[in-house]
């Protein structure tokens, strides 16, 4: 039974489905949702055909965009070498900053600007190297400042006026799902803040899935990356329908319309690659099985997310990882501190679903069905999602709440304050949010076992 709150009432969808809202409902509903995505190649050995695929686009000169981290892998420079057999010349850029900065995207631009022009950019590696690369193909392309693209209200919100040159992401971690999104993340330093630029025309027009790239990432990034599948899929999956959104005009649609038939599928897809393999991938990182579902599954929520959207736990992760004053994650970079986003995503994820759980509860419980099949459940519903949760987190040695990574009570204002910037994300929500239920999730999540 589906119970309908006070301000709350319930959309039949068809015989036996039901979607609660407690949102106020519009007053001429939209009947229109979008989907995009990239072309995927996917599977052993893709990255050696990168080279043949760019000739034929007719590109001469490329650029490969990677970190420090993935270069010393020696994945960029193969995917660079390769090229020259279909006359490509392409050159190598490593100063990728891992979570990018203003500042790390302004020196990845001036050096594309120096030492181009170039046909065409191939972001090799995490979401950091992949958004950088979308961040040097937009500035590369169009006029004006960074800022001007970044979102309100941090930035402009500008849409580029000309086309971007061809873009293809090679995704070396398991969790982003960048190559298949039309957003670049990244924090604005001066103001602490974590925001992004979106919009369509920043889609890869290539995404290059090859597990064999992902058997050198290490235990802790595989965690903290799956983590960001993981909630990508399951903040979509329960994101608001995009039925419940008001009517668009052409002009107003945005990439992430609300849940929709499409990325659910995307969503379900990946949360049963993930009941399947996360903890394997990542107590295991040689079984090529588990890296090679870890591989589509963060490709399958992208391609959800980055049309439905996601809600709390990603709204919550910006000032989470933005104020971060000394945690240094396991096999991260070590010269500064961090809380890396699939870390800072997950760790109000079990409050923000039992919080979510009246709004919809039959999709949280389907999303646990498929997450942790045949688990033991708790007694009360609502736990039923925040429990598989938790007990994966445990597993793969996810930090035990917000206070593990610094934080104390008397932070919460702060955060909450962050969180509350992130409206585009709070829209998503499937229930009305205000600051004191942020607060709340906050509270409860300084401890989560
Ligand atoms: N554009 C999007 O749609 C989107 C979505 C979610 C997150 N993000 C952003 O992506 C960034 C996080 O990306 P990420 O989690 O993929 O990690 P990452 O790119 O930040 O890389 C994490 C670390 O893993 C290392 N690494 C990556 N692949 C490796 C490999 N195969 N072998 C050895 N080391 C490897 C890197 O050197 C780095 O030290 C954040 O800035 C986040 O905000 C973007
Ligand atoms: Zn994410």
């Amino acid at each position: 039974m589906v119970p309908a709150t006070r301000a709350g009432r319930v959309l039949r969808l068809r015989k036996g489905r039901t979607v609660a809202t407690n949102l106020p409902g519009p007053t001429n509903p939209e009947t229109i949702f979008t989907y995009g995505s990239p072309l995927v190649k996917f599977g052993f050995g893709a990255a050696e055909e990168i080279g043949f695929d760019l000739a034929q686009y007719g590109v001469r000169r490329a650029l490969v965009v990677t970190d420090r981290g993935v270069a010393a892998t020696g994945a960029p420079h193969r995917v660079a070498d390769q090229m020259a057999k279909f006359g490509i010349e392409a050159h190598v850029y490593d100063g990728v900053h891992v979570e990018p900065t203003d500042t790390s995207l302004e020196a990845a631009i001036a050096h594309a600007r120096e030492s181009g022009p170039w046909d065409a950019f191939v972001g090799v590696g995490g979401g950091s190297s992949i958004d950088t690369a979308k961040a040097v193909n937009l500035m590369l392309t169009n006029p004006g400042e960074l800022m001007d693209y970044i979102n309100p209200p941090v930035g402009k919100g500008a849409a580029p006026v000309n086309p971007l040159k061809p873009l293809v992401a090679v995704p070396t971690t398991t969790g982003t799902g960048a190559e298949s999104t039309t957003v670049c993340v990244l924090d604005v330093l001066a103001l602490k803040v974590k925001t992004g630029i979106s919009h369509a025309r920043l889609r890869p027009t290539l995404a290059v899935v090859d597990p064999r790239l992902t058997f050198t990432q290490p235990a802790g990034v595989t965690a903290s990356a799956g983590m960001d599948i993981l909630c990508h899929a399951l903040e979509s999956y329960t994101a608001r329908s995009y039925r419940t959104f008001e009517h668009k005009t052409p002009q107003q649609r945005v990439p992430y319309c609300g849940s929709n038939p499409i990325s659910d599928m995307w969503s379900e897809k990946a949360m049963r690659l993930l009941a399947t393999s996360f903890r394997t991938a990542v107590l295991h990182g040689e079984d090529e099985q588990a890296r090679a579902d870890m591989a589509i599954a963060a490709t399958f929520a992208g391609m959800g997310f980055g049309n439905a959207g996601v809600h709390i736990p990603h709204a919550n992760a910006y000032p989470i990882a933005g104020r971060v004053r000394d945690f240094h994650p396991k096999d991260y970079p070590e010269h500064e501190p961090m809380v890396p986003h699939g870390m800072s995503v997950a760790l109000t994820a079990p409050e923000a679903f039992r919080f979510t759980f009246d709004a919809a509860p039959d999709r949280h419980l389907q999303a646990a069905e498929m997450l942790a099949p045949g688990a033991d459940r708790p007694a009360k519903d609502a736990e039923i999602l925040p429990s598989a949760i938790v007990a994966l987190m445990r597993d793969i040695e996810i930090p035990n709440g917000v206070a593990a990574v610094g934080y104390t009570d008397g932070d919460i204002p702060d955060l909450v304050d962050g969180t509350m910037k992130q409206q585009r994300l709070l829209a998503t929500c499937p229930k009305p949010v205000n600051e004191d239920d942020i607060a709340a999730i906050f509270a409860r999540s300084m401890e989560l076992w």
